[in-house]
């Protein structure tokens, strides 16, 4: 079987759709957080995600909608979209979102989280130091996360306690095998901010043990014009371009 996984669309209609594209036939999509955020295109995000059934968790910005976090918590750019999106939204899409949940059992032993599975919603998995107290905290074979926008994974050898990092600003491809566990970053599809603009998503093929970080090129401009025309911070248009 194969599986998606996307995390961080916020709100870029132009990146979801292109990526989506290369989702087309796989089943099931998992979605790890912050559908909405940033972008211009909230409540189509939230449209999409609910008519592929996707399996979709709550990040930190549907969070900061819901009042499970506090809006002064975040930085400036974030807090003026949220309360942008914030009038976007309907009462449906606000249920839609308050239900999320946090964490999801992609499959037996693997587990997705948006940011990590001590606290769901706010922690970044950056350092070698971090993902080792996940490793040793936990027991999962791997967990995919997001929250960063970049990126990348980790390995840690279950015998040697060796953790190593591997960016995928270019993509990436993975063969699991039976003496590590692994922390899966999969970067952004609206926001990327590892230096690359490009949109990034995961195809994981279960059977063969392979996973395939991919990025792909998207319509930028239309995203930045979008932004601009709703009065959002014109740095959140610029951004999309830079990969930052
Ligand atoms: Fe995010």
């Amino acid at each position: 079987m194969k599986i998606g996984i996307i995390a961080d669309i916020h709100g870029n209609a132009e990146a979801l759709l292109a990526v989506l594209r290369e989702l087309e036939n796989i089943e099931p999509i998992f979605c790890l957080g912050d559908i909405v955020g940033y972008g211009a295109d909230p409540v189509f995000c939230i449209d999409k995600m609910r008519e592929m059934d996707c399996w979709c968790l709550k990040g930190n910005h549907e969070g900061g909608l819901t009042g499970e976090l506090e809006l002064h918590d975040f930085n400036d750019y974030a807090r003026q979209a949220l309360l942008w999106t914030r009038e976007q939204l309907n009462e449906q899409d606000y249920n839609f979102l308050q239900k999320l949940p946090k964490r999801v059992d992609i499959a037996p032993d693997i587990l997705g989280v948006h940011g990590s599975p001590r606290h769901p919603l706010w922690e970044y998995i950056l350092d070698d130091d971090t993902a080792e107290e996940i490793f040793h905290r936990f027991d999962f074979k791997i967990y995919f996360i997001g929250h960063s926008h970049v990126p990348g994974y980790f390995t840690y050898h279950r015998d040697d306690k060796v953790v190593h990092y591997y960016d995928a600003t270019e993509g990436a491809e993975l063969i699991l095998d039976d003496d590590h566990s692994y922390i899966i970053n999969a970067g952004s599809v609206g926001q990327p901010r590892d230096g690359n603009p490009q949109a990034c998503f995961i195809i994981f093929d279960t059977e063969k043990g392979a996973i395939s970080i991919r990025r792909i090129s998207y319509p930028v401009n239309q995203a930045q014009e979008k932004i601009i025309k709703a009065n959002l911070p014109q740095f959140l248009a610029e951004r999309l371009a830079l990969g930052i």
